[in-house]
């Protein structure tokens, strides 16, 4: 038996020659990236290079054209629809630009409905939001409707709905876009202290550079790979 197996950093993502097509067009051609448990990379790259598409292969959404991506140790690149879906419940959470919640519910509502959508026990589902939910700094949780919430509470209540299934990886796809600076560098902070206080890996996609240089890496898309952003080092 291997005495390194303990040293090793787990490996959360693991992508090797992936591969994407939408039509004839090749979106991802050949991308490799590699991300520890407990670590950050920020993806940048011009519109339209393929970053969502990127973040949608990594979350199971959708089925890469070839190649393989390891989710805590699972290939999905090639599953099944349903393989998928089960894969991202338990083991991925994602951030979008808007918080894409439902403004009727409550956020403990929002950030428990992963779980509830799965079948998963409701009463410890309300429990770890909620608690999930103080942590986050949201307040009177369960008494409020989520679409009275300001642009920076509602970021919080993604953060805490990603965070439910304890994923091995939280993927945010432009998560301060919407935000003006001062609440953008709060949630900024909130997703970067989030690898080390869930022991998860954490991707990025930003535009700005000055979100992009708080992650360990930065990577650049283009031409359907991952290239060490030159400018983003410090
Ligand atoms: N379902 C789809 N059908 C056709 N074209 C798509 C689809 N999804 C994305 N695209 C195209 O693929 C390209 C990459 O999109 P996207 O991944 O959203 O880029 P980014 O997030 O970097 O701006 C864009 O040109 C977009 O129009
Ligand atoms: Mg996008």
């Amino acid at each position: 038996m291997s005495t390194d197996l303990h040293s090793r950093k787990t490996a959360a993502v693991e992508v090797e020659d992936l591969h994407y097509s939408i039509g004839s067009r090749r979106l991802l051609r050949g991308l490799t990236l590699d991300v520890a448990a407990g670590s950050s990379v920020a993806v940048t790259g011009p519109s339209g290079s393929g970053k969502t598409t990127l973040l949608c292969c990594l979350s199971g959404l959708i089925a890469a054209s070839s190649g393989v991506i390891r989710i805590a140790g699972v290939d999905i690149a090639q599953a099944s629809a349903g393989e998928r879906a089960a894969m991202r419940l338990r083991t991925v959470g994602t951030v979008y630009q808007f918080g894409e919640l439902l403004p009727e519910l409550s956020p403990l509502e929002n950030a428990a409905l992963p779980v509830l959508l799965a079948g998963g026990n409701a009463k410890k589902a309300y429990v770890d939001a909620q608690s999930l939910l103080d942590e986050l700094g949201v307040q009177d949780a369960s008494s409020k409707k989520t679409g009275s919430l300001s642009g920076g509470e509602r970021q919080r209540v993604a953060v805490a709905r990603a965070l439910i299934g304890r994923p091995s990886v939280v993927l945010a796809d432009e998560p301060t876009g919407s935000l003006d600076q001062r609440t953008g560098d709060v949630v900024a902070d909130l997703l970067f202290g989030l690898p080390e206080r869930f022991e998860c890996a954490l991707i990025v996609v930003t535009h700005n550079p000055q979100i992009a240089a708080r992650a360990e890496r930065t990577l650049e898309l283009t031409d359907g790979r991952l290239i060490a952003d030159s400018e983003g080092g410090r």
